[in-house]
């Protein structure tokens, strides 16, 4: 396995709830590295190149409102097989399938919304993780 980056978000869920210092905090746990970390409110065309491959689906709409509806906590993380692990880590989108140990299972519901809102985002392949990282981070050097 070779060392990979992955990128990580702190939803506005997550971030309203002051959970960003426990995500960050299961992230150095396991032992993979911050290498650039940013607090921001995304925009709407931020987000729609980022969630590109949901566009058109019912809830993609419901989504963008939701992840601009304030700060997120962006980061970049670093380990070998660190997309893959940080996925592990976050647990299964819906928050109520999502096992206890993993982010999702152990800190979120269902709130009965348009969309689920599940504390976290990260990466699901090197070609995500590397689209994704020039989106949120255009002047790190890969
Ligand atoms: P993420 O991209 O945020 O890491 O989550 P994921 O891969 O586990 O899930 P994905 O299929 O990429 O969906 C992106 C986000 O959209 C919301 N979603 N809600 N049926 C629903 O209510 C629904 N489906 C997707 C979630 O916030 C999900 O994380
Ligand atoms: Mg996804």
């Amino acid at each position: 396995m070779t060392t990979e980056r992955s990128l990580v978000l702190v939803k506005p869920d997550g971030f309203r709830r002051g959970l960003t210092g426990e995500v960050l905090r299961r992230i150095e746990a396991k032992g993979y590295a911050l290498v650039a970390l940013d607090v921001l409110t995304p925009t709407r065309e931020a987000l729609a190149e980022h969630y590109a491959e949901h566009a058109g689906k019912p809830f993609y709409e419901p989504l963008v409102d939701f992840m601009s509806s304030g700060p997120v906590t962006a980061v970049v993380i670093e380990g070998d097989d660190a997309i893959k692990g940080f996925r592990s880590l976050a647990g299964a989108t819906n928050p109520t399938e999502a096992a206890p140990g993993s982010i999702r299972g152990d800190l979120g519901r269902d709130w009965g919304l348009k969309v689920q809102q599940n504390i976290v985002h990260g990466s699901d392949s090197l070609e995500s993780a590397a689209r994704e990282i020039a989106i949120w981070f255009p002047n790190l050097s890969a």
